[in-house]
């Protein structure tokens, strides 16, 4: 985040806690519970957010040199990301042009090509086949028509998107709001390319994926659910909005803000007294922590509007070499899952279940809400239900 930036979310945020405010929506919104449970509302988000859009797969540290690769099953489509002998980066469907295996799964780096564990068909990196095992076999088999099918990937600001409809293009800077404004300013200034991936972990929750992302959108629920781990640290129901498009920036405030009153102004570290959450449409929130950056993507389950999985990354500045940075990342870590899995996510399966049972037709979202009020009203109006 620029210097200026942070000055000027500081002087909102100290503003604030004078008037004893936070960032309000004009009205309440009413936010209908098939959001949350109704097969055919998840439906249309799959065919539209999880086909249409650009997702972000990767930051761009996760494949620093030629071969390494990624690959993700959460999307809707086998996907493989692959960075190339000249370092540009490519995304093709996980599936081999013979009979369709899985050409690599999970993560991790490539001598050559890519190799299909069935019967050896093999690949560049840039997804020709280069080698067709036994040829004689395949008479009139061009190979040429048998390269990898690729699909559209941008990589910009460290980051790496995929959308997965094959020949669909997309303008990322469009999706982020638009060039140079706030958001894409923030995002240049991470350079998350020179971050390191320390650690991940996986979910599968009985909650609609919608809800995971909920959870950071509204610091209305700090003091009452996190009595014990994060709410002695934060402002309770107090936050900073700023929305780009269908994105966010939602700044919640670190109550060591106070002490900042009496400093000069051009001494004011903001990302030191805040957590900044970046609601990156549709999936993605990103977490920039005072020295570390946490990845939360919520995928939903085909058929299953209840169901999601959430893939958590941790990236931090630094990598880990010695005993004390590891015991440092870890309790660090602890703090962050323990207070999502102990404490908001229980609590947002129950809301799962309290929408399914009949009781109620709608959440109401107050005016104190608002990052909470954007997400739902753009989810509701990319599919055509608002
Ligand atoms: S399925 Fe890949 S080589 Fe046969
Ligand atoms: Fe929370």
């Amino acid at each position: 985040m620029r210097k200026e930036t942070g000055i000027e979310l500081t002087r909102r945020a100290l503003d604030m806690l004078e008037r004893e405010d936070t960032t309000r929506e004009d009205d309440v919104y009413l936010s209908p519970v098939d959001s949350y449970i109704c097969p055919d509302w998840l439906a249309l988000e799959k065919q539209t957010l999880f086909k249409d859009y650009p997702l972000l797969v990767a930051f761009s540290c996760e494949l620093p040199q030629a071969g390494d690769f990624i690959t993700n099953d959460d999307i809707g489509v086998p996907l493989l990301v692959v960075r190339g002998k000249d370092g540009s980066i490519s995304a093709f469907f996980n599936t081999c042009k013979h009979r369709g295996s899985k050409l690599v799964t999970g993560c991790g780096r490539v001598q050559g090509g890519l190799i299909c564990p069935y019967h050896a068909w093999n690949y560049d990196l840039d997804g020709q086949l280069r080698v067709i095992p036994d040829k004689g076999s395949f008479p009139g088999v061009d190979k040429a028509e048998h390269s990898l099918e690729s699909l559209p990937v941008v990589e910009k600001y460290g980051m790496i998107w995929v959308c997965p409809t094959p020949g669909k293009t997309f303008d990322i800077d469009a999706q982020l709001g638009g060039l140079n404004n706030g958001l894409v300013d923030d995002l240049k200034t991470y350079k998350f390319e020179s971050y390191h991936p320390y650690a991940q972990r996986r979910l599968h929750r009985k909650m609609n994926w919608k809800l995971m992302l909920d959870t950071f959108l509204e610091p209305y629920h700090f003091a009452p659910l996190h009595p014990n781990t994060v709410g002695p640290l934060l402002h309770h129901n107090l936050c900073l909005l700023d929305t780009y498009g269908q994105n966010l920036r939602e700044a919640v405030i670190r109550k060591s803000i106070d002490s900042l009153r009496d400093e000069p102004e051009d001494t004011w570290d903001f990302p030191l007294h805040s957590a900044i959450v970046y609601l990156l449409f549709p999936n993605t929130g990103l977490v920039m922590q005072r020295d570390h950056v946490e990845l939360w993507r919520s995928f939903p389950v085909a058929n299953k509007p209840d169901e999601c999985i959430v893939q958590m990354d941790y990236y931090i500045p630094e990598p880990a070499q010695t005993q004390s940075a590891k015991d440092h990342w870890e309790r660090n870590m602890d703090l962050a899952v323990r207070t999502v899995l102990e404490e908001d996510i229980p609590g947002v399966e129950g809301m799962q279940v309290g929408m399914t049972s009949g009781a109620m037709t709608h959440s109401t979202f107050g005016r104190s809400e608002p990052a909470l009020i954007h997400f739902e009203r753009e989810i509701a109006r990319s599919i055509g239900r608002a």
